[in-house]
């Protein structure tokens, strides 16, 4: 039965310890399993039992049974599958004059999820409601409104609230950056900043670089300021191609800025290194053309170490650093923020004329809450979860889809990148799946081209449960019909 919790059932709790175990790597590959007596012993179960959630952990791909000698734990299954191809760096690039636009794949996309009800929801891209710390921050808020009755009723200050600003900047070192509360801009989210920035720096008709494949509200975005997009090749593991980049400047009149999204890119999970990130921003400065950095999954590396910012390597105020709490801490709040170095002045102007100043109330409680340990350990729990999520997606795509499939495994973020087998359509593949209550990020809304229509974006936001696992095997018997 699809709907049972699995942990109703005695085996699958004995199979959830263990399966909590070797993913938390606490048994590691090749260790071998408490034996079958051990295990009726310590958690009173039948020896069929026992023997059941065995089986049920060997089936998830993560145990395998050795003669006379017991259950030893595997190597993770989806190591067995082939990374995605890397793209060539020197291929032709797309003209941006034939830009056909994303706004029809989207509306498409929405008009057709509204109009079946969905049962697995595998396109979203941030955590499940329980990921977050509710409770916390209705506390701060309350806190903040009885601290600060009048803030609903006063004026925000034009970059928002002071005491958020200089949070952000403390907690902007750790990411390399050296920045003051002065110099940052409180948004609606990052989707804000980002307009505020291209805003400042382009005119309709200028062409805006942008990695390829990249998140589709980035597309629609350029698209709706009237500007056109050229695609940079950008590698599944190393992120925007540098090189493809300079060849790019060097052909390709009126490049106003680059839009990058250096940790945990959408869709692919790449993360640059550090060397390349230090490149790329020499080389906009060089040729005078505005690196605008999306930052939004630089805190949800695996390791608890944040990645390093474009930013960090900023010395003439070259690069608009955009960031936001979306998918670290407040999906529902709406705050993000930038740090727009020599543009900011333009964009305090830009922002002032478009929205005016964010609500003081999230920010004066978010602000409260960044300032504490309790944010440290919130990101910490986080990262342990999207890990853990990750993991389980990705063994139940290599043991569910079919042969030729290819998939990278980004160390952060909650996201998987899925190339399917040659000649697979994401649209029908989206299509078909969305007419069983299963929801996918088809490949075609990642490009202005067609040239990722055989990949999907699997998201790993919500918890892994015997629904999700149905849900794709389901999805791969579609992604095996063609
Ligand atoms: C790379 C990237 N940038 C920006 C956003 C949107 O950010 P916000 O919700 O803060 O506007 C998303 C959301 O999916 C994203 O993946």
């Amino acid at each position: 039965m699809e709907n049972t919790d699995p942990e109703d059932l005695l085996y699958a709790r004995v199979a959830g310890h263990y399966r909590r175990a070797i993913q938390a790597g606490v048994l590691a590959p090749g260790a071998r399993m408490p034996s079958l007596r051990t295990l009726t012993r310590t958690h009173r179960v039948s020896l069929s039992t026992a023997v059941q959630a065995c089986r049920s952990l060997e089936d998830e791909g993560l145990l395998e049974a050795r003669a006379r000698s017991g259950y030893y734990v595997l190597r993770p299954r989806h190591a067995l599958l082939q990374p995605v191809r890397e793209p060539d760096p020197q291929q032709a690039l797309p003209d941006p004059s034939s830009f056909s636009g994303i706004h029809d794949r989207v509306s498409d996309f929405v008009a057709k999820c509204e109009r079946f009800p969905v049962h697995t929801n595998l396109a979203l891209a941030f955590g499940a409601p329980e990921a977050y710390p509710q409770e916390a921050l209705k506390n701060a808020a309350l806190r903040a409104l009885r601290r600060h009755p009048e803030v609903l009723v006063s004026p925000v200050p034009p970059q928002g609230d002071p005491g958020f600003r200089s949070v952000l900047a403390r907690r902007a070192l750790a990411a390399g950056m050296q920045t003051t509360a002065d110099e940052i801009l409180v948004t609606h989210g990052c989707t804000e900043a980002i307009n505020l920035a291209l805003r400042a720096v382009a005119q309709p008709g200028d062409v805006i670089a942008v990695e390829s494949p990249t998140y589709f509200g980035l597309l629609q975005v350029i698209e709706s300021l009237g500007l056109q997009t050229l695609e940079i090749p950008t590698s599944p593991s190393r992120g925007l191609s540098v090189e493809a980049l300079e060849l790019a400047f060097r052909t390709h009149e009126r490049i106003r800025a680059v839009v990058v999204v250096p940790n945990f890119q959408n869709p692919l999970g790449s993360v640059m290194p550090d060397a390349e990130k230090a490149r790329l921003v020499a080389l906009c400065e060089t040729h005078g053309i505005t690196l605008v950095e999306d930052d939004i999954y630089g805190a949800l590396g695996d390791d608890d170490l944040p990645l390093k910012s474009c930013k960090a390597w900023d010395r003439g105020g070259n690069v608009i650093y955009c960031g936001s709490l979306h998918k670290t801490l407040a999906p529902g709040m709406r705050v993000g923020w930038m740090i727009s170095g020599r543009w900011h002045a333009r964009v305090r102007m830009l922002k002032h004329a478009q929205s005016r100043p964010n609500d003081a109330l999230a920010q004066i409680a978010i602000g409260e809450f960044m300032d504490s340990h309790a944010f440290d350990r919130h990101l910490v729990r986080l990262r342990r979860q999207l890990k853990a999520q990750r993991e389980s997606m990705a063994a139940a795509i290599a043991s569910h889809f079919p042969q030729g499939t290819r998939l990278n495994m980004p160390r952060g973020g909650m996201l998987l990148w899925v190339e399917m087998p040659e000649g697979r359509s994401s649209r029908a593949v989206f299509e078909a799946a969305l007419a069983e209550g299963i929801r996918v990020a088809p490949g075609l809304m990642f490009s202005n081209s067609a040239r990722f229509d055989h990949f999907l974006r699997i998201s790993c936001a919500f918890p892994f449960s015997s629904r999700t696992e149905s849900a794709l095997r389901r999805l791969a018997q579609i992604v095996a019909a063609g």
